[in-house]
């Protein structure tokens, strides 16, 4: 019996930020090593929203600082396999059989890509996009994956998955296990701008990789409470992302509930709060600080990573492919044309 296999992982668009971390990587960092873990740098994923040259030639390096912040967070490099998505042909070659096990209706109302359509500032639908989940179903099938750790709005894709991988097992024949879901525990985390979640493209984001000064100019920059105009106006905590963060990132609950008493009573400054939130927050990001220069201090090695778990993954997408051909009678149908060719050959070769 081989081990329980885990996939997840991003589009390499940008630097990972606190949204991430607490939407999936704090999973992939507790569930690792439990699971044979395959690391995902969806590129053909980014094609879907970001297609320029400019967008492609960026894929290298977006893919080496997010693979840097996933190994600084925690994530042991010899107990993971990453892999850049473009790299292996098989994955679209999957794609393209499991199109046609999902309708065109079930894919329009995943909530996902509206939204990814409609921040790309996209006015209609591009076909890729709504094959999104698809690709997706794609790279956990192709891999074989059982459990699948991401945040909120990756979870209807999974459940694309699921549903393709069923129907396909129940068309062809057993071939994929159904991956569950692993959900985090946090709720999507709000921007600093506290109107929408966490994103970098909406510049409301705090990365790992911002230095303390970064991070305490943006956190004195947050949105709080509209309608504290001083320090003695009772203040309020829920829906505020200063006390959201606090509630995340602070391990100090004796501090938190102590500032969030004085705050609804008008009794402390939101310079105070925020202050103590900054200090968490660079507690929080120190040893992922220190993690990042060591790998930082050995250039070549995470891209060594990315190109030995991409060579690996290939093989291992191959014999996906082989079973799934296989399965699907296609490999049938062409040793049957080759037979009759050869057959062919050798008659028109010796004549009667
Ligand atoms: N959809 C993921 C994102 O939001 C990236 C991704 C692509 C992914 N393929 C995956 C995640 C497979 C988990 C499993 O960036």
């Amino acid at each position: 019996m081989s081990t329980t296999r885990m996939l997840t992982g991003d589009r390499p668009t940008g630097r990972l930020h606190l949204g991430h971390h607490v939407g999936s990587i704090a999973n992939r960092v507790r569930l690792h090593r439990r699971y044979e873990s395959f690391f995902i740098i969806a590129d053909l994923h980014m094609l879907t929203t970001r297609n320029t040259r400019e967008d492609i030639e960026q894929v290298s390096r977006n893919a080496r600082e997010m693979v840097t912040d996933i190994l600084a967070a925690g994530v042991e490099p010899d107990r993971a396999t990453f892999y850049l998505q473009s790299a292996i042909p098989e994955v679209g070659d999957l794609n393209t059989l499991l199109q046609n096990l999902v309708t065109v209706p079930r894919l329009e109302r995943v909530p996902s890509l509206k939204e990814m359509s409609r921040d790309a500032g996209k006015e209609e639908m591009p076909y890729g996009l709504l094959g999104y989940p698809v690709l997706q179903a794609a790279d956990i099938l192709c891999v074989k994956g059982q459990a699948v750790p991401v945040g909120k709005d990756n979870a209807a894709h999974v459940e694309v998955t699921r549903e393709i991988a069923r129907r396909f097992n129940h068309l062809y024949g057993e071939v994929f296990p159904v991956p569950e879901l692993i959900m985090s525990e946090t709720p999507t985390l709000i921007g600093t701008d506290g109107q929408g979640k966490m994103s970098k493209s909406r510049g409301n984001a705090i990365a790992l990789a911002d230095d303390p000064a970064t991070v305490r100019r943006k956190v004195m920059g947050m949105y709080t409470d509209p309608n504290r105009v001083r320090a003695d106006v009772p203040g309020t905590v829920e829906g505020n992302p200063v006390f959201a963060y606090h509630d995340v990132f602070n391990p100090d609950r004796a501090q938190v509930e102590e500032l969030k008493a004085r705050y609804r009573a008008g009794r402390v400054g939101d310079v105070e709060v925020k202050e103590a939130l900054a200090g968490a927050l660079n507690r929080f990001l120190d040893p992922i600080r220190e993690r990042r220069a060591r790998f930082e201090g050995q250039p070549g090695l995470v891209d060594e990573l990315i190109f030995q778990g991409t060579e690996r993954t290939r093989a291992e997408v191959h014999r996906t492919l082989v079973e799934v051909r296989r399965a699907m009678g296609l490999t049938s149908a062409y040793t049957q044309l080759r037979r009759r060719a050869e057959r062919y050959r050798k008659a028109v070769a010796t004549p009667a």
